[in-house]
């Protein structure tokens, strides 16, 4: 049996952040999170720091630099601020993604075709710094053609749309829409991209995402910490974990 290069899995911490923030606290701890996930076998820790710090803070950024054994991938908007902390704190990877202050999440992807020449320059600095950069983006050829033009090391494909469509009962757009995300993966992979994945995946969602050949890695929060109320964090992550490995055992 074939087997397709084992899938890396961040785990996103936002949420113990928002759990805490909501009550002014100072727990549920995301560095306790982050450190249990690692147990779990996390290969990454995912934190976004956004602009207006609803969940993840800056001194959170700090500990998770600090402490962690394995790679942090900051997520954070295209502006001069947060350039700034991830040049001070060169985390191994750096994921940019569109940020409105009203949403609730990450809405769509990045706008890389129509905002080229300036991330060009934004990333320029990151990339020389050592981090690598990933561009949140959906998986339109365009915006594809266009990070791999720009030199970003990483896409992370959008799998928002997918995910609302299983939940929804929508199950042929689904289909449909996995097959733009598993174009999308071949199309950046055969760029030179590394493509990533991830936004609302759940146990329900994760295996055919996870079954893409080209995906290297999937980044996956909100579920998860959810799950963890009834299952506890690292129950969950090795859950996951299993069904990420089962799926790319069967699509080899
Ligand atoms: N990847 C990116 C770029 C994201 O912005 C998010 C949400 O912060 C995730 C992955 C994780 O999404 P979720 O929390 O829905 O699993």
């Amino acid at each position: 049996m074939t087997t397709l290069p084992r899938l890396r899995l961040g785990v996103n911490i936002d949420h113990v952040a928002t759990l805490r923030n909501a009550r002014g606290s100072n727990y549920p701890d995301p560095l306790r999170a982050a450190r249990l996930a690692e147990a779990a076998g996390a290969d990454g820790i995912t934190a976004h720091l956004r602009e207006d710090r609803r969940h993840i803070t800056d001194p959170d950024i700090a500990a998770l630099s600090a402490a962690l054994t394995v790679p942090l991938n900051f997520e954070m908007a295209a502006t001069a601020e947060m350039q700034a902390i991830a040049l001070r704190h060169r985390p191994h990877a750096v994921c940019i993604v569109p940020e409105k202050r009203e949403e609730r999440t990450t809405e769509g992807g990045l706008d890389v075709a129509a905002d080229e020449a300036r991330l060009a320059n934004f990333i320029a600095p990151l990339r020389d710094a050592g981090c690598r950069v990933s561009l949140f983006i959906g998986h339109e050829p365009r915006q594809i053609r266009a990070a791999a033009r720009i030199k970003a090391a990483v896409v992370e494909l959008h799998t928002g749309a997918y995910c609302d469509l299983h939940h929804a009962g929508r199950l042929a757009e689904r289909d449909t829409e996995r097959a733009a995300l598993a174009r999308g993966a071949t199309l950046a992979h055969s760029l030179g991209l590394e493509v990533h994945a991830g936004h609302g995946l759940t146990f329900d969602t994760v295996a055919p995402i996870a079954a893409l050949p080209e995906l290297r890695e999937l980044n996956i929060g909100h579920f998860l910490i959810g799950e963890a109320i009834f299952v506890g964090l690292k129950p969950a992550i090795a859950h996951m974990r299993q069904l990420m490995d089962a799926a790319r055992t069967k699509a080899g």
